[in-house]
C-alpha cells in the first residue's frame, strides 16, 4: 500500500536509469495517451514549468525538476481538480532529507513502523521494488537526502564506508533516478579501528585517513549528498576527547569530502547527559547555544549545523532554539522529527504541520538553508504503522520545498489523494488531522512542561519520572509551585534569544499560556489570562483533551476508510483513547495530590 500514492498501482521497471525515465514512465501509466514532452532545461534545477500544449503537456525542468513536474501534474490530476494550464515551481530549500534511524541489526531507532527498512542481522536486506516504490513516494513529495543509518553508529554501520561499501552503492542506484541522494551516519571515531592511534581532528593522520576514506567512499557513490555526524552527544566519540571544538572536527571531515561537492551535516544536540538532578546551575535548554554560538563563523561552507527545533529534544511543545536565531555566519538546518518519539509513538493521532508552522512563523527568512527530519518510516506495508501518520511526511515534502505552505491546504491535499473522501468526510478528516496536535498536548504534559512522560520508550504518562534523572528534564513541582524560571533572574536560558523574543516570554502575566511553564516556575494559584487558575487550567485542558480524543475516535470510525487501513485505524484510536484517559488522570491526581487543590467544577480526581 503506498500512501498517499495509492492510485499508482503499477511497479516501476528497474532499467529506468534517469530521473527523465522515470517521469516519462510514470506519466504513461498515470495518463494513457496523453502525449506529453520533456524538455530539459538545466537553469530550472530542481524546478519546473508545466504548460498544457495543443497536442498534450510539456514539462520543462533540469534533471530532477523534470520528475517533480511529471509528479506535480499526476497529483494534480489524481486528486480530482482541475488542473491548471499552467504552473511553475522551485523548491525554497536545495537539501530536504530525511534522517533514518535504521540499524543494521534490523531495528530502528524511536521507530513505530516495524522493521529497519534497508537493514536485517547485520546486511543490507530489502526488497529493490519496494526500495523503488519507497523513492517513488519520496520523490513524489519532493525529497531528495536519504540517510539510511542512526545516526548512533552501531557496529556493523560503521562498515558502509568500507566493506559495505558496494552494497550501499548498489542502494544508491536504485533511489539514484528518483532524484534522491544517499547519506550515511559517520562515527567520528572510526580511523581508531584501522591502526590510526588517535581520532584528534588535527592529526594529520587522521585527516588523512578521513581523505582517503572520503575518496573511496566517492569513487563508489559520486553523488553521495555527505556524512551526518552525531558528536560528543550522548556517550557518541567526538573532537571533545582531544580538546577540539566543533569546528575543528566539522572542519576536518569537511576538507575531505568538498573535493566530491560533499556536505557535512553536524548535529548539534549536545548538553550533558549525565547531569546530578541536585544542580542548579546547569540548564539543559541553555547547551546548544553553550557549545556552539561562539563558533559562528568559523565554520567551512560546506558544513551545516543541524539544529533540532527546540533546545530540550522533540518536545509537544518547545520555543524555537535560540541558536536558530543566532549564528548569522554559519549554514544551519533545522531538525524536525517525524517519528513520534514523544507524540504518541504513531498510535496518538498527532498530525505535525500545525507545530512546524508555529515554528517557521517564529524563524526569520533565509535563516536556515535546509530542512532535515528523522524519519517515521519503516518494513510496515502502509511504511508509517499509523495509516494517518503519512499525513507528516507527505506535508514535510510539502513543507521543505515551500517553507510558507499553508496548513490546511497541504493537509487537505494528503487526504484527498489519499482516500478521495466526499466534501463532508474531507472536511471532518482535515478538521480532526488539524486539531489533533493540540489535544495530544491537553492530556500530556501541562503548559510547555514537557518531559512527563515514561522514561526511555517515552509513551504514556509519568509526571515525576525524569525528576531524580541524569537527563536535565526536570519540572520540580511541589506543594506550592511547579517549573522553572529560565529568566534572567532564574537559569538565564531567556537571555540566549534576541529582544524581542526575551520581551514576548520574560514576563509571566504576558508569556503566551502555553509555554508559560517552560519559561516560569509559577504558584498553582498565578491567574491565568482568562482568570482561571493556573492548577484550573490543568485540569481543564485534561479533562478537556480526554473527551476531546472520545470524540475524535468517534469521527474516525465514522469515517468510511477503507481496509486495511480502517481496523487499524480503529485499533489505535482505541489505544489513543485509554492512553488519554490513563494521561488524564494521572496527571490531574498528580497535582492534585500536590497542590490539595479541589477541581472548581467537581469532575472526578482519584485519590
Ligand atoms: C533523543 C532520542 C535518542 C536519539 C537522540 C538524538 O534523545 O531519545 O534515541 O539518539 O534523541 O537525536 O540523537
Amino acid at each position: 500500500m503506498n500512501a498517499w500514492l495509492r492510485q499508482l498501482t503499477w511497479r516501476i521497471p528497474e532499467d529506468l536509469s534517469s530521473p527523465a525515465d522515470v517521469a516519462r514512465y510514470e506519466l504513461n501509466r498515470a495518463l494513457p495517451g496523453v502525449s506529453i514532452s520533456l524538455n530539459q532545461d538545466d537553469n530550472l534545477g530542481d524546478g519546473y514549468s508545466v504548460q498544457r500544449v495543443s497536442s498534450g503537456w510539456q514539462i520543462s525542468g533540469g534533471k530532477n525538476g523534470l520528475l517533480y513536474g511529471a509528479y506535480a501534474l499526476i497529483l494534480k490530476a489524481l486528486s480530482g481538480e482541475a488542473v491548471p494550464d499552467d504552473f511553475a515551481s522551485a523548491p525554497y530549500y536545495p537539501l530536504r532529507m530525511i534522517n533514518c534511524w535504521d540499524n543494521m541489526d534490523g531495528t530502528i531507532e524511536r521507530g513505530y513502523s516495524g522493521r529497519s527498512l534497508f537493514f536485517e542481522n547485520g546486511c543490507f536486506d530489502y526488497d529493490p521494488a519496494r526500495m523503488r516504490e519507497l523513492a517513488r513516494l519520496l520523490a513524489s513529495c519532493g525529497l531528495n537526502v536519504l540517510c539510511i543509518n542512526n545516526v548512533n553508529v552501531h557496529e556493523p554501520a560503521q562498515r558502509l564506508l568500507e566493506d559495505l561499501l558496494p552494497e550501499a552503492a548498489a542502494l544508491a542506484a536504485i533511489f539514484r533516478p528518483f532524484g534522491i541522494r544517499l547519506m550515511f551516519s559517520v562515527d567520528f571515531s572510526r580511523p581508531l579501528k584501522h591502526g590510526v592511534p588517535t581520532a584528534d581532528p588535527f592529526d594529520p593522520a587522521v585527516r588523512a585517513w578521513w581523505r582517503d576514506t572520503a575518496a573511496r567512499v566517492y569513487s563508489a557513490i559520486p553523488d553521495l549528498a555527505g556524512f551526518l555526524v552525531k558528536a560528543d552527544s550522548e556517550g557518541r566519540p567526538g573532537p571533545f576527547s582531544y580538546g577540539r571544538n566543533h569546528a575543528d572536527g566539522a572542519n576536518m571531515l569537511a576538507e575531505a569530502v568538498k573535493p566530491f561537492g560533499g556536505w557535512i551535516v553536524w548535529r548539534c544536540f549536545v548538553y550533558n547527559c549525565r547531569q546530578d538532578w541536585r544542580d542548579t546551575k546547569t540548564d539543559r535548554p541553555k547547551a546548544a547555544w553553550e557549545h556552539y554560538a561562539f563558533l559562528d563563523g568559523q565554520f567551512s561552507d560546506n558544513v551545516i549545523l543541524q539544529v533540532k527545533y527546540g533546545p530540550f529534544d522533540f518536545q509537544v511543545r518547545e520555543p524555537l532554539s535560540p541558536l536558530l536565531l543566532g549564528m548569522n555566519h554559519t549554514n544551519l538546518a533545522m531538525e524536525l522529527q517525524l517519528a513520534q518519539e514523544y507524540t504518541g509513538h504513531q498510535i496518538d493521532l498527532f498530525t505535525m504541520i500545525p507545530m512546524w508552522r508555529e515554528l517557521f512563523s517564529d524563524l526569520p527568512a533565509n535563516r536556515i538553508m535546509s530542512l532535515a527530519a528523522v524519519s517515521n518510516l519503516g518494513r510496515d506495508d502502509n511504511y508509517t504503522g499509523h495509516p494517518l501518520a503519512a499525513v507528516n511526511l507527505y506535508t514535510y515534502g510539502l513543507l521543505a520545498w515551500d517553507p510558507s505552505v499553508d496548513a490546511e491546504k497541504a493537509v487537505t491535499e494528503w487526504a484527498r489523494l489519499t482516500y478521495g473522501f466526499a466534501a463532508a468526510d474531507e472536511k471532518k478528516l482535515t478538521g480532526l488531522l488539524l486539531s489533533s496536535r493540540r489535544i495530544y498536548e491537553k492530556y500530556t504534559a501541562p503548559l510547555g512542561l514537557c518531559w512527563m512522560v515514561n522514561p526511555h520508550d517515552h509513551y504514556g504518562p509519568n509526571p515525576s519520572g525524569y525528576e531524580y534523572d541524569l537527563w536535565g528534564t526536570y519540572h520540580k513541582a511541589d506543594r506550592n509551585a511547579v517549573g522553572i524560571d529560565r529568566t534572567s533572574a532564574g537559569t538565564g536560558y531567556l537571555d540566549q534569544y534576541p529582544p524581542e523574543f526575551r520581551q514576548k516570554y520574560e514576563d509571566p502575566e504576558t508569556c503566551p499560556d502555553l509555554y508559560l511553564l517552560f519559561f516560569h516556575r509559577l504558584p498553582y494559584s498565578f491567574r491565568m489570562k482568562d482568570g482561571r487558575t493556573m492548577i484550573q487550567r490543568i485540569y481543564d485542558d485534561h479533562f478537556e483533551g480526554y473527551a476531546e480524543t472520545q470524540s475524535l475516535a468517534e469521527t474516525l470510525s465514522a469515517l468510511p476508510f477503507p481496509e486495511p487501513d480502517r481496523a487499524v485505524i480503529l485499533r489505535r484510536a482505541e489505544m489513543q483513547l485509554h492512553d488519554a484517559k490513563e494521561w488524564c488522570d494521572i496527571v490531574n491526581t498528580f497535582f492534585h495530590r500536590l497542590s490539595g487543590v479541589e477541581d472548581a467544577h467537581g469532575r472526578t480526581i482519584y485519590p
